[in-house]
């Protein structure tokens, strides 16, 4: 486990700079996942060097897969086709990462070997039995610990049988641990989404050449198909440029411009979000890379109103609520989010934790059992503590720069899991940040 590290963020007299936020945290998992399974070698590039991406990529090299890494953020997989992994010696260790926990889950069900899957504190207190059930029904034999919380212990040697489900939660996660089980599985396996959720499971799994059928919110695969290897571009990760989104929004005098952001539509309910609550961001060079939309993104300073967060776009922005939640305490009037009952289950409780830390810089904000009323107006100085959730320890550095006296976060360590690199390229544009190892 990594040291304590607190932040002390301060009022910012703008932002400015050219920014690369680091590589899409779900493909780079997703993609490590794919090549290791595929026949071949493999180049990944712009992977996320995050702690949550690299416990993912030791996973798949204490299950025999030879990973190199020629350079940051390049990996090389020499994939060792579908039924070439070898039981690891130890438990994997997920570290904090859910995407990697669930996507194993589907992944190690189909294994002639036992598997084991633990986590951090934070992913052991993490809901398992979304993905238990399906697989399950499926013909897996998993273990879960009580109340269906990790350590996983999943029992190989199973056959599995293609299904058709519908999972009582929108979760790419769920889905995509359905259709990893469904490439071992005999027959089809359809899976439809009460919610369409991001899709990059579906899209790289075509990419490695597994024939697939899908759309929004359906997916449909067969198994036994073979995966073949090919190189990856990763783009630049929304969900990290978010931070600056809002940070410049919020900023009078600033302007950021982020290139090569990942614009898949599943992913950027926050930026129409921000746009009705009067944000100024435009998007240029807007092209194809991997198959994946990614544009620069040019945000400016403008003031922001309240607004009710539309509930369809919920899930488009499901890991951007805690910088929603700032930008809504520095908008004029109030913001209603309703439908985000999934937030409490998080790598924190992001409702009760935005909710303690906003009211601890004096917000007036009142939470719901699925989300929250936001009153913008003063921010004020005091100390938040982040639980260790990596977004929520960012957030409230960008409520830094608005906030009448400094904000200290306590807890800031498992930002390395999404953003290795943030304070520095924080401070390179205009925050004013600190980082003390308690
Ligand atoms: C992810 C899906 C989302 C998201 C998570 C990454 C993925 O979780 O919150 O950060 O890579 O599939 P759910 O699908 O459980 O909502």
């Amino acid at each position: 486990m990594s040291a304590r590290i607190d932040w002390t963020s301060t009022r910012s007299a703008g932002l400015a700079g050219e920014l690369v936020v680091p590589g899409d945290k779900s493909i780079s998992h997703r993609a490590v996942m794919f090549a290791a399974l595929a026949d071949g070698s493999s180049t990944i590039d712009g992977f996320l060097e995050g702690e949550d991406t690299c416990a993912t990529a030791r996973a798949f090299a204490q299950m025999g897969v030879r990973i190199e890494t020629p350079s940051a953020s390049r990996r090389i997989v020499h994939g060792v086709g579908l039924h070439g992994l070898a039981a690891s010696a130890q438990p994997i260790d997920c570290g904090n990462a859910g995407t990697g926990m669930r996507l194993l889950a589907g992944l190690l069900a189909g294994q002639s070997f036992d598997s084991v899957l633990i986590g951090d504190e934070s992913l052991s207190r993490r809901p398992m039995r979304r993905v238990i059930e399906p697989l399950v029904a499926m013909g897996a034999s998993i273990e879960a610990g009580e109340a269906g919380l990790p350590p996983l212990r999943i029992h190989g040697g199973r056959v599995l049988r293609g299904i058709h489900c519908r999972p009582p939660v929108a979760s790419a996660q769920v889905k995509s641990a359905v259709l990893l089980a469904g490439l071992y599985a005999e027959g089809e396996t359809e899976i439809s989404e009460i919610h369409p959720t991001r899709d990059y499971s579906e899209r790289m799994l075509a990419a490695f050449g597994w024939p697939i059928a899908f759309g929004a919110g359906w997916a449909r695969l067969h198994g036994g198909h073979r995966l073949v290897a090919t190189d990856v571009v990763v783009p630049a990760d929304f969900s990290s440029a978010a931070f600056f989104l809002v940070a410049a929004s919020l900023v009078p005098g600033s302007e950021l411009i982020l290139r090569d952001v990942g614009l898949n539509p599943r992913r950027t309910g926050l930026l129409e979000a921000l746009r009705l609550m009067g944000a100024d961001i435009s998007e240029c060079r807007r092209r194809e890379r991997c198959g994946e939309m990614i544009a620069d993104l040019v945000v400016r300073h403008a003031p922001l109103r309240g607004i009710d967060i539309p509930v369809e776009l919920v899930p488009d922005m499901i890991d951007e609520f805690p910088a929603l939640f700032i930008a809504a305490a520095g908008a004029r009037g109030t913001t209603r989010v309703r439908g985000a009952a999934e937030l409490r289950v998080k790598e924190s409780d992001r409702i009760a934790t935005m909710a303690t830390g906003l009211r601890a810089l004096g917000v007036d904000i009142a939470e719901t059992p699925d989300g929250a009323d936001i009153v913008g107006g003063v921010i004020g100085g005091g100390q938040v503590a982040s639980h260790g959730d990596h977004r929520i320890a960012m957030s409230f550095a960008v409520a830094g720069l608005v906030a009448a006296a400094p904000v200290r976060i306590t807890d800031c360590a498992n930002v390395a899991t999404s953003f290795p690199g943030f304070v520095e390229m924080a401070n390179g544009c205009g925050f004013g940040l600190s980082s003390i190892g308690a």
